[in-house]
Order: C-alpha cells, then structure tokens, then sequence
C-alpha cells in the first residue's frame, strides 16, 4: 500500500513532575521541576509514526479550549491529518500526572475525561478512514466497546489492525484475534494470555508469546524494555535487540516503537525489519524527557 496510518485512541495532556524518587503512601516529597506535554498513547503512536514520515490521521477525543490546543500542538506540527480529531464540549481533555525519578522510571495516573467519551457509534462513523488506511492502530486507553468496534470494521473491510493492548482492557476475543500483530510487553502479555485461556500465563516471555500464538493471535510483538523485543508473525519466533542507551525518561518510549513499527508495516516491511528500526526509535525516545517531545524526527540519527 500506500503507507497510510490510522491511528484511533487517546490523546491528553501530561504533567510531568520530576522526582529525586518516587513518593512512598502518606509521604510528601519535593519535585525538581514540572512542564506540561502533549501525550496519550493513541497520539503518542501517531506523532511517532508522523514524525518518521508517514501519512497519519489520528482520530481521538479532546475537550475544547487550551488544553486540547496543547495536546494536539505536536501532533499538527508533524503533519498528521487531524481531521478526526473531535472536541467534545462538555468533556476535559484526558490529563495524565507524569512522575519521572532520577533514573528515568515512570509512575503515571491518567484522567480519561473526553478519551472515556468513545462510543462503538463513533468508531462506526470512522468506516470510510478504515477502509481507506493500510494499517489501523488502537490501544487500551479508550473504552473497550469503541475497540471492539474498531476490530469488526477492520474485519469488515480487510484493513490491518494493529492493537497495542496497553494498558490491557476487556476487549472480546474476537478484537484480540483480529490484531496483527498485537503488541504487549511482558505483564500485559500475560494478561491477556490469561484472558484467553483462563488459566495462569507462565513466567516466561518466549512462553508467553508462545502461548497467544497457540491460543490463535495471529502475530505479536512483545516489547521488552531495554531488553528489546520478541517478534512471533509466520511460524517463526525472533528476538532482536535494543541499542544500550542512557535512560533519562521512558514515558511513551513504547509508543514511539509502536508507531515506528506501524509505519514499517503500512509500508510493507517485514516485521524484523520494521521491528529492529522501532527498537531504535524507542531508545532514542528514552534519552530525551518527555512523551512527543523526545521522538526523532527524519532528521535524527538514531541509535544502532
Ligand atoms: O505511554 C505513555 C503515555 O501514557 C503518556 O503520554 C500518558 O499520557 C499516558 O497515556
Ligand atoms: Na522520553
């Protein structure tokens, strides 16, 4: 195909707090600086993937006034199509507090506000994009209903559903067996293992990934962090590597792989091959603070 990316999903404001390290219940600690981002993993994978180049809409649900200007502000400065980007009136921009302590470790509260407003008649009105897009993406930021409705029309149409199952959510079985690939890390993989068989996931990432290939998920990308990732599409099973890179804020650096990795797949790459390219923008993501405002763009040289 052409390359064009839908992305579907949540898009808020993050207010990032630096912390020396994080609070403990009850205690009060002092922050070493705070600043305001655009972020929500939804928007998050969409400007990567538009940062990188690609031809992107994003569809996702703001309030209106500043905050929503703030939230969308890098997304239009990368070129995404925001055409189905909605203002919900009555609705707040989706907030996310951010803590981020010396090494780099995240603890996030989101506040879905208008991300919580999705209705499977609003994805239903995104059936023309869907079937215009080589590859669709969603996560678990928005109801699981609106996901699931998203799933059928990919079916429907023949489109490609990539689902970023973070964080896990109730989806049917059937949204989980329509994603290809679905991407987890270790804990939601096991997660949704869980779901499918009802039985524990063992401890064990191969296993794991194993696991929800047997139990009929067509392709999935588990990512690992620092330790890169596992690649199970065909009947093979690959682990490729993350570059070592000094950490100093991870927040979003699984978004930026996961719009890394859909621009390589809408473009017809190999997973391994579009996969070992995200595991390089996902470190450069994680040497720079914030969500978007850490992705490369074309420009950047990114790390081997
Ligand atoms: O994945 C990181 C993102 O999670 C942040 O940008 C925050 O908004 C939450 O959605
Ligand atoms: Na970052």
């Amino acid at each position: 195909g052409e390359g064009r990316i839908l992305v579907v999903g949540s898009v808020n404001v993050d207010l990032v707090l630096g912390v020396a390290r994080h609070p403990q219940p009850g205690e009060t600690i002092a922050g070493t600086g705070s600043r305001r981002s655009p972020g929500g993993k939804g928007a998050n994978q969409a400007c990567a993937a538009a940062r990188l180049g690609g031809d992107v809409r994003f569809a996702g649900r703001t309030g209106a006034g500043p905050d929503a200007e703030l939230a969308l502000a890098l997304l239009h400065s990368a070129g995404a199509d925001l055409t189905a980007a909605t203002e919900i009136p009555d609705e707040e921009t989706g907030l996310a507090v951010v803590t981020v302590d010396e090494s780099g470790e995240n603890s996030i509260v989101i506040i879905a506000g208008a991300n919580g407003s999705w209705t499977p008649q609003d994805v239903q009105e995104l059936r023309a994009a869907v079937a215009e897009s080589d590859l669709v993406v969603s996560q678990g930021e928005i109801p699981a209903a609106a996901v699931d409705e998203l799933a059928r029309l990919c079916t429907d149409t023949g489109t490609r559903f990539l689902l970023n199952l973070a964080p896990v959510i109730e989806v049917e079985e059937g949204t989980l067996t329509a994603a290809d690939p679905l991407v987890v890390n270790e804990s939601e993989g096991r997660l949704a293992l869980s779901s499918l068989t009802g039985a524990e996931a063992p401890d064990d990432d191969m296993a794991t990934v194993r696991g929800l290939r047997d139990a009929g998920i067509r392709s999935v990308v588990m990512t690992r962090g620092a330790r890169g990732a596992i690649l199970a599409v065909d009947a093979e099973i690959s682990e490729i590597s993350s570059p070592v890179v000094h950490s100093v804020d991870t927040t979003g650096a699984g978004d930026a792989f996961v719009g890394a990795l859909a621009l390589g797949l809408a473009r017809g790459e190999s997973a391994g091959e579009a996969g070992r390219r995200a595991a390089r923008v996902g470190a450069f993501a994680v040497t720079r603070h914030g969500a978007q405002p850490s992705y490369p763009g074309r420009e950047d040289e990114l790390p081997e």
